[in-house]
């Protein structure tokens, strides 16, 4: 056994005799991204050790500076392309990818350029033959580009640099235009730094890829530099990363390197160490994330030491090439996997194509026969089974089925006339278990057959409760091997058990809306997970929660439920003050879409503190056109707390409202909770948990897709204090 091939079959790091021989080229691979360095053309070529490390160690090299416009631009019409030729033929004698560095920037110019006098059409002129030539001379070599680099000031605004001055903000999109004429099959990449933690910035170039996306510019992938120190702590960054990949985006961490202090202690060598573990495991954390490349890879060869006097020693090896507890963090991550994470686990809400993700990491991608149908919330979408020819499938089994395992996911069925599998996994002539809509017994099902052959007793842990249609219903199925017990569980509540059950060893594909012989389900299924380990109940009950939305406001306003919306702050009215979100009567917190299907019953709870009334201060609201589909605020006319939803999305529409039995004090922390129940059609308001008064009867809530607004609607109305703790859920009911 090879030593990668011991570490694919799940051998302990500690076991490996020598595992340093297994470079982070081959362990990234190995968990399907890509592992790469800036590259020096100097080193490379006066080096002998720095490029031999570089070849074995890495899958995929930058250009630290060979095709930058200093570099490769000596003159209006010269390209001189001997360092980026030579890094490029090295990569791709030895096996390597290459992303291209950069073709727009504000730094690094040559002077002819900056000091040129061009009108905006010529110089456009050169930029567009610029992009064109560079790209065109390594396409086919050079996969991905940072096309555009580094375009926003910290606050968030364009930054301020020849290229925007010059030609305008339109100079972004066109670049992309341009590299994507001259190289349709490159993947480019807008690459910026200081976006790994929230705040402005990050909002901004979120919202600067998304306009991009929708003017259609093609713009595929988002690179975060991550140029950090031993104190970053870097644990947005998944939650960052999966923000754009709500894009249709991938993701890549561009220029990773940590620097501490110098002359270095090991306190500091294990704060650096800690920094490169939490972000290679925030990439693999994340489907999208495609590669990490570190910007240098040793301490001898680091752009560091002269651009940040003081610190230092910010990369994986040391001056003498020998591998620092950095190195081994990383191959660490690399190589261990988290016994009780998932061994499978499918959003369904993939954004195109038939590829169904496994976000676990363990690269069971599902291939999906089937359309696209509304997920549980709005702009998210989930696997549509018809009940006859639809079916997701991987191409090698998940689950070690003759031991413990788990099996869960969120459905919505829209017919009991058909036997509906949710989720399998083929034997020879049997599925080794099935997670499943019963037709005889109109009953949720979680059965395993006795042998994997044709005659068989059929084990089954039956519901009591009876499937609803067109209700998002959670089913986890659990099988306990050492008390041969099987559990069913519906909407996180345990709904039947069967005893004396031993399951088989099953090694043939995990199936999703399908069993091995058919039985495909009719309806919607989203966010399937597997497990090899049987989850105790409060596991359970937590991945059936039916929060759709939750902010914490701590530092940061960023949706936590797994759904993780953006939310930016629109001024400077809007700032964090003890881990909640603080108003001053102007600003507000707004998202990039909605948050909640409003037309279905929904549950909003929020924590307010109310510095001042005298206006309509609204604590959350989710815009339609010309009205917001609900408001949930302090009503100046009243001097109560209302829950008000219009009759129809129109001027002139009656308001159907809910008003608190008392004024609200102010500066007094108060939790607010709205309940709209669709099926009563009722509206209801609850102060600090007492509801006031009876649910408003026939009211009638209607779809709406904007934006969600927290602290004020879409029409102003805005609050003034503190909001914390903003929650919405989709009731069962
Ligand atoms: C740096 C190089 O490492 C240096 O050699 C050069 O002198 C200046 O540029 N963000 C980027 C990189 O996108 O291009 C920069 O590289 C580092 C910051």
């Amino acid at each position: 056994m090879t030593v990668l091939a011991a570490i694919l079959a799940g051998v302990g790091w500690a076991d490996v005799a020598s595992a340093e021989t297994v470079s982070l080229r081959e362990l990234a691979q190995s968990r399907g991204i890509a592992f790469g360095s800036a590259v020096s053309a100097a080193s490379l070529a006066g080096d002998a050790s720095y490029a031999r490390t570089l070849g074995s160690e890495f899958g995929v090299v930058t250009p630290e500076d060979a095709m930058k416009w200093a570099v490769l631009r000596p003159a209006r019409d010269t390209f001189r392309w001997g360092d980026a030729d030579a890094i490029v033929d090295a990569a791709v004698a030895n096996g390597q990818g290459v992303r291209g560095h950069t073709l727009v920037w504000h730094s690094s110019l040559p002077a002819w350029l900056t000091g040129g006098s061009f009108t905006t059409t010529e110089l456009r002129d050169v930029l567009k033959e610029h992009v064109q030539t560079t790209v065109r001379r390594y396409a086919g070599r050079v996969k991905f580009w940072d096309v555009a680099n580094e375009v926003l000031n910290n606050d968030g605004s364009p930054r301020a640099g020849f290229w925007l001055e010059r030609l305008g903000e339109e100079y972004i999109a066109d670049v992309f235009r341009w590299a994507h004429e001259a190289d349709p099959a490159a993947v480019l990449y807008l690459n910026e730094y200081g976006a790994e933690t929230h705040g402005p910035k990050a909002d901004a170039l979120y919202a600067l890829v998304r306009s991009l996306k929708e003017q259609g510019v093609p713009i595929h992938g988002v690179g975060l530099q991550a140029h950090l120190t031993g104190s970053s702590r870097p644990d947005q960054l998944p939650a960052l990363l999966r923000r754009f990949t709500g894009l249709d985006v991938d993701v890549a961490v561009t220029e990773l390197d940590v620097r501490i202090p110098v002359p270095v202690t090991p306190a500091g060598l294990a704060s650096q160490a800690e920094v490169y573990r939490q972000v290679t495991a925030a990439c693999l954390a994340v489907a999208r994330c495609v590669s990490i490349t570190v910007w240098g890879f040793t301490d001898r060869r680091s752009w560091i030491g002269a651009t940040y006097p003081g610190w230092g020693a910010a990369t994986l090896f040391d001056d003498d090439l020998a591998t620092k507890p950095a190195y081994r963090s990383v191959a660490d991550v690399l190589t261990r996997t988290d016994p009780n994470a998932p061994v499978g686990h499918w959003p369904l809400d993939d954004p195109a194509g038939t590829v169904a993700a496994d976000v676990s990491g363990n690269g069971h991608d599902a291939t999906v026969r089937g359309a696209k149908a509304d997920g549980r919330v709005p702009h998210v979408t989930a696997f549509a089974g018809d009940g006859a020819t639809t079916e997701a499938s991987t191409g090698a089994p998940v689950l070690n089925t003759d031991g413990s395992f788990t099996v869960s996911a969120w459905v919505s069925m829209y017919s009991t006339g058909v036997p509906g599998v949710v989720a399998s996994q083929d034997g020879e002539t049997r599925s080794a278990f099935y997670l499943m809509y019963q037709k005889s017994t109109g009953r949720w099902e979680f059965t395993v057959p006795s042998a994997d052959g044709t005659e068989v007793t059929w084990l089954t842990a039956r519901s009591a409760s009876a499937p609803v249609l067109k209700r998002w219903t959670h089913l986890t199925g659990v099988y306990e091997a050492p008390t041969r017990q099987l559990r069913l569980y519906v909407d996180g509540v345990p709904d039947g058990t069967r005893d004396g059950v031993t399951a088989w060893r099953s090694t043939k594909p995990f199936r999703i809306g399908r069993s091995l012989s058919g039985g495909r389900f009719d309806g919607a299924i989203s966010d399937v997970r597997a497990w090899n380990r049987a989850l105790p109940a409060g596991e359970v009950t937590g991945i059936s929660d039916r929060t759709v939305a939750a902010w914490g406001f701590d530092n940061a306003a960023i949706d936590s439920s797994p759904f993780g919306r953006g939310t930016s702050l629109n001024s400077s009215g809007a700032t964090y003050d003890s881990n909640a979100l603080k108003l001053d009567g102007t600003g507000c917190a707004e998202g990039y879409g909605p948050a909640l299907r409003t037309d279905r019953s929904w549950t909003i709870t929020a924590r307010v503190n109310l510095a001042a009334k005298g206006a309509a201060r609204t604590v959350i609201s989710q815009s339609g056109t010309v009205r917001d589909a609900f408001y949930l605020q302090y009503h100046q006319s009243y001097d109560r707390w209302a829950v008000i939803v219009p009759s129809a999305d129109a001027t002139g529409s009656d308001w159907q409202q809910v008003l608190s039995t008392a004024p609200p004090a102010l500066n007094t922390w108060t939790t607010l909770s709205a309940v709209y129940d669709a099926q009563a059609a009722t509206l209801a308001l609850h102060v600090d948990g007492v509801r006031q008064g009876d649910p408003l009867p026939a009211v009638k809530s209607w779809p709406s897709t904007g934006r969600i607004h927290i602290g004020c609607s879409g029409t102003g109305g805005r609050f003034n204090g503190l909001i914390d703790d903003v929650k919405a859920y989709v009731p069962a009911a």
